[in-house]
């Protein structure tokens, strides 16, 4: 049942309003502002029927305290007829809605009715709307296919150990977006997260990014420096293209996830470090280490907890949810921007094949926003890689469903590629043809077939 808190200093005005509710909802009720601060701290209730004047501390108080609070009820101010601007008063610092005394009971019953059940509805919504959020995100992280489903289940599984993880997929999967994650769920969350591009710098550069040098360790190291290692120390230590580690670097990792100990290039003392190892690669790594790229030792050390992230043409219908995700995200970003995206155009993102996985599709919704003049995303604001692919899928389905002949899809699609190869060489037909790998004269008489016009 609500519950509902009357504060007013008659005893005959809360005696009627708890008659009249009763039933219907549970009445508190207090007599001044204190006695209502006091119930307020024990339990909150549905709504608050307030009297504004009162001995001693008003109403108007105990709406400034309310305003303090998250997500307070809702007050309905009760105020005597020639008061009525004090009501008014009221309203600004956050009441609702008043009633006048004496009050008319239909009116007031109704009010307090509605009151109640928008609050209930508004409860509804936040609750199913963090239950969606919980199911369908993690982190940074969106998507709610079986595979996605799963992933979440292990990051949360793993998230609070120490183990090290290894995260292999192809690239724009999400690998670093999962590190992340493991990182923010786990108890190293306020320690720092390190990540290092192991593909970014020759053997000797990246040993002394790992693991530091001290002055003078080599020709040019004028200072002593700090290695990401021991930056990392207390948090998680994320292994970017770890598969692109030479040999001899391979080795000294090892060595420093086994002692848990490293050592500066230069220097004599091992120093203890206490990281969290998240390694990522979109390498096939056990390959690597049949063909002796990679030591197996060091893949055995690191594949304690193996994620494997699923390409995006594998999970289809995560496709339209990150869509939807990047659209929101461009638009915030841009303050402008499509609010929706047309049909045709999701069925052709969902067609597509993504080679560069999510991160294509991030790169293609912020591309399409920046175009877009509408309110809707159109399939002609998407890149021409998609639309093309989209237009001869299209072409497929209509003979494969009998709208269309097989020779006039043949024909629609000479004409596509004809049309294509033009805009491409900008209208040299010369070029046009040689792309096409058919003669100039071919080319021309295709043109005059199908009507289209030299530029
Ligand atoms: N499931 C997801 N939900 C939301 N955004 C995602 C998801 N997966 C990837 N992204 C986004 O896609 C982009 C690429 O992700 P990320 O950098 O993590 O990929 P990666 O696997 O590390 O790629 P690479 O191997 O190329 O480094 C990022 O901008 C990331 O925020
Ligand atoms: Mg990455």
């Amino acid at each position: 049942m609500p519950c509902v808190l009357v504060v007013d200093d008659e005893p005959g005005v809360r005696e009627s309003l708890r008659m009249l509710f009763k039933g219907d909802c549970e009445v508190a009720t207090a007599g001044s502002v204190e006695e209502a601060e006091r119930i307020l701290q024990e339990s909150t209730p549905d709504l608050i029927l307030l009297d504004l004047v009162m001995p001693g501390r008003s109403g108007l108080d105990l709406l400034a305290s309310l305003a303090e609070e998250v997500d307070p009820p809702p007050v309905v101010v009760l105020t005597a007829t020639k008061t009525v601007n004090t009501a008014v008063e009221a309203m600004k610092r956050g009441a609702v809605d008043y009633i006048t005394k004496p009050f008319e009971v239909e009116a007031l019953r109704i009010k307090v009715r509605k009151l109640l059940e928008r609050r209930e509805l508004e409860r509804e919504v936040v609750r199913l709307r963090a239950e969606v959020d919980e199911r369908e995100r993690l982190g940074g992280l969106v998507g709610a296919s079986p595979p996605m489903r799963e992933l979440f289940q292990t990051i949360r599984r793993i998230a609070a150990s120490r183990a090290t993880v290894l995260l292999q997929g192809e690239s724009g999967t999400g690998k670093e977006l999962v590190a992340r994650a493991i990182h923010d769920l786990g108890q190293r969350a306020d320690q720092p997260f390190v990540a290092v591009n192991c593909a970014a710098l020759p053997d000797q550069l990246i040993e002394s990014e790992l693991f530091g040098h001290e002055r003078g360790a080599f020709t040019d190291a004028r200072d002593r420096r700090i290695g990401k290692f021991e930056t990392a120390v207390g948090g998680t230590l994320f292994l970017d293209e770890i598969g692109e580690l030479g040999i001899g670097v391979q080795a000294k990792l090892l060595r420093a996830l086994q002692e848990k100990q490293i050592e500066r290039l230069g220097g004599s003392a091992p120093i203890e470090v206490d990281v969290r190892v998240v390694a990522a690669t979109n390498r096939d790594l056990e390959a690597d280490v049949a063909a002796g790229r990679f030591r197996a030792d060091l893949f055995y050390r690191v594949n304690v907890v193996p994620i494997v992230l699923p390409a995006l043409a594998e999970r289809r219908e995560d496709i339209r949810r990150l869509a939807e995700h990047f659209l929101a995200a461009a638009r915030a970003d841009a303050n402008r921007g499509p609010a929706r995206i047309a049909r045709d155009a999701i069925a052709a993102l969902e067609r597509y094949a993504w080679p560069g996985n999510v991160r294509e599709l991030e790169n293609a919704i912020a591309r399409a926003v920046a175009l877009a003049e509408g309110e809707v995303l159109e399939i002609a604001d998407l890149p021409p890689a998609i639309v093309r692919a989209s237009e001869l899928e299209t072409l497929g389905d209509s003979v494969r469903t009998g709208q269309l002949g097989f020779e006039t899809a043949l024909g629609n699609f000479e004409k596509t590629l004809i049309v294509e190869a033009l805009s491409r060489a900008d209208g040299n037909q010369t070029r046009a043809a040689e792309q096409l790998q058919i003669t100039r004269r071919a080319l021309k008489l295709k043109m005059d077939r199908y009507g289209i016009a030299a530029s």
